[in-house]
């Protein structure tokens, strides 16, 4: 290696002891790296923790891209943290509820695991009793991303990529993925999701963190009050396979286009709920595809003051209350992942669109860009406020 000369090197020096106390006095955001271990094909794993300049902090991890823990501030400004997650790898490795990780080829079902592109028919893995689910046995969740941070001045990135190889998991074409996970100084998690293919295929991309906005370990969701921008939502079979019915959300537990507290009406003796063990579904967003983004979904949770925004360019949200979570998985601390402990809202094209030709588009042809945003947008609510939570129908 060349010797730089020595004024050279002590200039060096304490220009980057200026830029280290300047970021501290502007608190400028950080992206720093650290090991999280290696799978037993020996790939390595980094963990990723990208803070902003108020101190809000996300880590990620290059295992499926997994959100592993996500500190925002509560209305006093104390930071606690909103999403399930493991210490280890291999709490990702063992882990069978998705928690924080990109799903990817197709996220959530197809039917039968099949479906047919310009007259051939592509037979999936029936991981889920007859039915595909989250892209097959080793789905994105399960593959280790390349990682390349990308500092800002007002956003810390991250951006993952994947190719995923013509008939992985029995999907067609090499389908080059790239997740770029965006930290925002204004409280933003930003996710941007791309992808290409050179060979007709299926793409439906979305992040499955599960949230808790008083924090893990500290109780069910129940209280947390949610508003879904849907006035239509998309039933289910007892296999959870789409009936391909838009149904109108008024007048049924379905309804959150008035903030309601999630436990409100979970247990309603209705067949969807009953079908669900809870919200599993997706909601048809009201979104206007004029507008480069809309609001999808806003949960608020009044004992810590902490509000959630859940903002998208795609057409549908699952939101699904961790009805499967039964306290047996350990995540973080410890602490025991029990039923409607976390709630997810996953930005996605509706489930089984591939056999649904009424559906929005799940096609991506080679030539064409797949790209889709979705934000987190973190605030408090200053004042404990009472909100109103049983429509007059209930
Ligand atoms: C999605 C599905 C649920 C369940 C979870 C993962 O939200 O809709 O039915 O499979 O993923 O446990």
């Amino acid at each position: 290696m060349k010797r730089l000369p020595l004024w050279f090197t002590i200039t060096g020096a304490i220009l980057m002891t200026m830029m280290t106390v300047n970021g501290a006095a502007t608190k400028s955001g950080s992206i720093t790296k650290s090991s999280f271990g290696k799978t037993p094909d020996g790939e390595l794993v980094d963990l990723y923790l990208l803070k902003n300049k108020n101190g809000v902090e996300v880590a990620i991890t290059t295992y499926g891209g997994a959100v592993v823990s996500l500190k925002v501030p509560d209305r006093n400004g104390k930071l606690g943290d909103v999403v399930l997650g493991y210490n280890s790898l291999e709490g990702y490795e063992n882990d069978k509820a998705y928690l924080g990780a990109i799903v990817g080829r197709y996220a959530n079902r197809i039917a039968h695991a099949q479906f047919t592109l310009d007259g051939k028919t592509y037979a999936l893995a029936k991981n889920n009793g007859e039915n595909s689910l989250h892209g097959g046995i080793k789905g994105f969740n399960k593959k280790v991303w390349t990682a390349k941070a990308i500092p800002g001045k007002d956003d810390q990135a991250l951006e993952l990529s994947y190719i995923s190889k013509d008939g992985e998991e029995s999907f067609p074409g090499n389908l080059k993925v790239t997740v770029t996970y965006m930290l925002m100084d204004s409280n933003k998690l930003r996710i941007e999701y791309s992808a290409t293919t050179d060979k007709k295929t299926v793409v439906n991309l979305t992040n499955h963190s599960y949230f808790n906005l008083a924090g893990p370990g500290s109780g069910d969701i129940l209280g947390h009050v949610l508003m879904i921008e849907a006035d239509k939502f998309t039933p289910v079979d007892s296999g959870l396979i789409l009936t391909g019915e838009l149904r109108d959300v008024a007048g049924t537990p379905f309804d959150f286009r008035q903030p309601t507290a999630i436990g409100a009406r979970i247990d309603a003796n209705d067949e969807q709920i009953k079908l669900g063990g809870g919200y599993d579904h997706n909601f048809v967003l009201r979104r206007k595809m004029s507008d480069p983004i809309s609001l999808a979904a806003r949960v608020t949770e009044e004992a810590s003051g902490r509000v959630m925004e859940v903002w998208t360019t795609e057409p549908g949200v699952q939101f699904y209350t961790g009805n499967f979570l039964d306290g047996s998985v350990h995540g973080k601390s410890g602490v025991a992942y029990e039923k409607r402990s976390a709630f997810c809202l996953e930005t996605q094209h509706f489930p089984d669109s591939p056999n649904q030709p009424k559906f929005p588009s799940v096609v991506l042809n080679p030539g064409e860009q797949y790209h889709t945003t979705t934000i987190y947008k973190f605030s408090v609510r200053k004042m404990k406020e009472v909100i109103i939570h049983k429509p007059a129908s209930q």
